[in-house]
């Protein structure tokens, strides 16, 4: 068994994927798994929401025919071409009838022929649009760009059930299907992690999306995104946190990343923490190295200040920051400050080459970069201190 009746004659017909620890090749850790959701309606026509990931296929043909004959099913719904819903699009068609009616968006008709070919019964459909499957109707409404060209939402009004694919989604394996039967924090956090690092640079689009469909007065009372839990208790919560992270107000809250090599950087960013706590700021402390890149990300969400630190090697950063760095310049973050600090030997760059890299993110640096030479004697720890303190400021200035 792995299906599962989400409402009268509506399944989730999809797969957990427990062990999965990267997502995007390595560029999105999954600490808890993840899953892919597929759904099954069965009204007059029989109609499949989206599918799994290529490892996965064999197992969702097999929840897929707990409920339904391959060939009872009438369309194939793509809301969103992104492999890990669309790998098992080309084998599922070989089992479908040939009349099958494939519903995408004009950007998903050309996903899919990109990936898979051609030769697909298409029927390309727009917001507004909608088709009958008996006493239900489905309704599109496109979202281009949340957060492929191809993304496009699904709505069965009589049920007030929304099928967004990836948003309001998140990596997490879940035995229980439900948001009231799993902890909120652990919820809130993987929805929050999915945002920052997945939907950040789409947060004006997202805006825009949420007022569109408020002014459509779509009746919600169930979201089933197409990845974790479905959402049916908290309809309104998680629709809000997404109107909260995408306008990206910023908490009084400083995110400090560095590395170090000789201690020397680590004693700076202890102090500059100490100066920033003193003066009320929420500080959180990662040393690079031991630390997960997403989980950094998903705290700087809110912050208003992101603070780097690196000493200096051969002239440049320590390579462990640059990744953090492409994504601050790649993710776009709004209403961000930033300062920049370290340690070097003989000879600096690191700092100098960090600020350019946040001044390119559109962080608005508020100090010159605190640079010491060597081991920082207690006046230049007392500096560092000062250092966090004006940042600090800057912090309780900025949100006023
Ligand atoms: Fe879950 Fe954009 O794919």
């Amino acid at each position: 068994m792995g299906s599962f009746q989400i409402k009268e004659d509506i399944y989730w017909v999809g797969v957990r994927d427990w062990n999965i620890r990267y997502f995007h090749g390595p560029a999105y850790s999954t600490h808890r798994g993840t899953s892919y959701n597929a759904y099954l309606i069965k009204d007059e026509k029989n109609v499949l929401v989206d599918g799994v990931f290529k490892p996965f296929i064999d197992k969702f043909f097999d929840v897929l025919t707990e409920v339904i004959d391959f060939k009872e099913i009438d369309y194939y719904i793509v809301n969103h071409v992104e492999p890990d819903h669309s790998a098992s699009f080309p084998e599922t068609m070989k089992k479908l009838r040939d009349d099958v009616i494939v519903i995408c968006s004009e950007k998903g008709k050309e996903g899919l022929i990109e990936h898979y070919g051609n030769g697909y019964n298409f029927k390309v459909v727009k917001t507004g649009d909608t088709i009958k499957i008996g006493k239900r109707t489905l309704a599109f409404v496109e979202a281009p760009m949340l957060h492929w060209p191809d993304s496009m939402f699904t709505y069965v009004p009589e049920e007030k059930l929304l099928l967004p694919n990836d948003a309001f989604g998140m990596h997490l394996a879940a035995a229980k299907l439900f948001d009231d039967e799993n902890d909120e924090a652990v919820l809130m956090q993987e929805a929050k992690k999915y945002f920052a690092n997945i939907l950040t640079p789409f947060s004006g689009l997202i805006l825009n999306k949420l007022k569109e469909v408020t002014e459509m007065g779509l009746e919600i009372d169930m979201i089933a995104p197409s990845h974790g839990i479905i959402w049916r208790k908290n309809v309104a919560g998680i629709i809000g946190k997404y109107a909260e992270w995408a306008e990206m107000k910023p908490l009084d809250k400083a995110v400090i990343v560095y590395d170090t090599m000789w201690d020397s950087t680590e004693l700076l960013a202890d102090q500059i923490a100490d100066g920033l706590i003193d003066e009320g700021i929420d500080v959180k402390f990662f040393k690079q190295s031991i630390s997960d890149r997403n989980d950094i990300i998903t705290e700087i969400l809110d912050t208003k200040a992101i603070i780097i630190g690196s000493p200096t090697i051969n002239n440049v950063i320590l390579p462990e920051l640059v990744p953090l760095l492409e994504d601050l310049e790649g993710l776009r973050f709004k209403n961000k400050i930033g300062a920049v600090f370290g340690s070097h030997g003989w000879a600096g760059g690191a700092t100098k080459r960090i600020a350019e890299r946040m001044k390119a993110a559109r962080i608005d640096l508020v100090e010159e970069p605190f640079v010491t030479k060597y081991v920082p004697e207690k006046e230049v720890l007392a500096g560092a201190y000062e250092f966090g303190r004006r940042i600090a400021r800057a912090i309780k200035e900025a949100n006023q």
